[in-house]
């Protein structure tokens, strides 16, 4: 297994980038900031496409210069793609060359195309995958994406800012609307099992409730809460609903089980807490979800500095030869951070954060 830096072994001359799972805004930040620092260093960069595909089949890779990645650094998306398969481990590879252990396929063309060293830009399932190949010797860094904020070992993962920043401007948006109506808006946040986006674009864009999947709430809680906006004359209310936020005595609304490997899929948390409020509250209770227009467009300058900083210290610890590491985010720097420490485990939003307290404090209800 190839871990620590070695001092025996020869810097790489070429390194192949990927990105994985959902997209956040600032993959091409970091794309960017792996070709321009690599080429610097005079290490020549593959893009492979679409994932741990560009090892997979032939002709799924791309030669990237400093050329090919100027100007990208404020788009959304992936040069890349990406895709979000689930597990691949569990089933044999169908290729136009023949039908391939998934493992092995890899292996064989990471020599093919002589690949020294990889960088894995993914959530907590690509890093897990990555993970898995570094210690089949694989020789890599992973570097954390997601707007969830879920990624144990770093402050925060670029993606999240910019979620934040657009349903902050959503719940802006809704407090013109709700008011001018006298309406109850219960807007659905992205954030899979961790409450982060809703926190923190709850508190950012002034939300009366915030239920999250941390604090299991309880729907006469947000009721009593809304009408006693209604006694001291507030005319509206806003209630920002994390997917996968649950009732005391229940669950998470799954869209769609989990299946070979893939993730559940949440969603319709906002609609359950409609049909919630709706009998308890003498108001019109609506409902928006924001889904993947959190997950579009133009990073902002916090994630395009965090991606650009990931980048380079994945190239930086490429060079060093110190594999098997995820670049992690611990003001006021960039560090490394074994990937063995970091999967298999989730983020959740500690109920004791000054953020909570001080919501709490100004009023806001979480539902408990
Ligand atoms: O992990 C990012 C995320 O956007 C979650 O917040 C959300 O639950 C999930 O991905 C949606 O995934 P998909 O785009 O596959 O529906």
């Amino acid at each position: 297994m190839l871990g620590a830096p070695s001092c025996q072994m020869p810097t790489p001359k070429k390194i192949g980038v990927l990105t994985g799972g959902g997209d956040a805004p600032g993959l091409n930040a970091v794309i960017r900031a792996v070709v321009k620092s690599a080429h610097n260093a005079g290490v020549a960069v593959l893009g492979l496409e679409d994932s741990f595909d560009g090892l997979i089949f032939r002709g799924r890779t791309r030669e990237l210069a400093p050329h090919d990645v100027t100007g990208i650094i404020r788009l959304g998306g992936t040069i890349l793609g990406t895709v979000s398969r689930g597990d691949p481990f569990v089933v044999p590879i169908e290729t136009p060359d023949g039908t391939f252990d998934y493992t092995e396929r890899v292996l064989e063309m990471l020599g093919v195309l002589s690949l020294d060293g990889l960088v894995c830009i993914g959530g907590d399932g690509t890093l897990a995958i990555a993970h898995k190949f570094h210690t089949l010797g694989v020789p890599l860094v992973g570097v954390p994406k997601t707007i969830d904020n879920d990624i144990v070992g770093t402050n925060s993962c670029f993606g999240f800012d910019t979620a934040v920043s657009f349903a902050t401007d959503a719940i802006d948006r809704l407090h013109t609307t709700a008011a001018a109506h006298r309406r109850v808006m219960v807007v659905e946040v992205m954030g899979r099992n961790a409450g982060w986006i809703a926190v923190h674009a709850g508190v950012a864009g002034g939300a009366d409730v915030i239920l999250i999947p941390e604090i299991p709430y309880d729907a006469d809680k947000v009721a009593e809460r809304i009408r006693q906006r209604e006694r001291w004359g507030a005319r509206f209310s806003i209630v920002v609903v994390a997917e996968g936020a649950m009732p005391k005595d229940g669950q998470a609304v799954v869209k769609e089980a989990a299946h070979d490997g893939y993730a559940e899929r949440l969603g319709g948390a906002g609609m359950r807490c409609v049909r919630e409020l709706e009998p308890r509250v003498e108001k019109e209770v609506r409902c928006v979800v924001l889904g993947h227009l959190q997950r579009g467009g133009a990073p902002t300058a916090f994630d395009r500095t965090l991606a650009t900083r990931f980048g380079g210290k994945a190239v930086e610890l490429l060079l060093t030869n110190t594999f098997g590491m995820m670049v992690a985010n611990r003001p006021p720097d960039i560090v490394a951070v074994p990937l063995a420490d970091i999967v298999g485990r989730t983020k959740t939003v500690p109920l004791d954060i000054d953020l909570i307290k001080t919501a709490r404090a100004l009023g806001v209800s979480f539902g408990d």
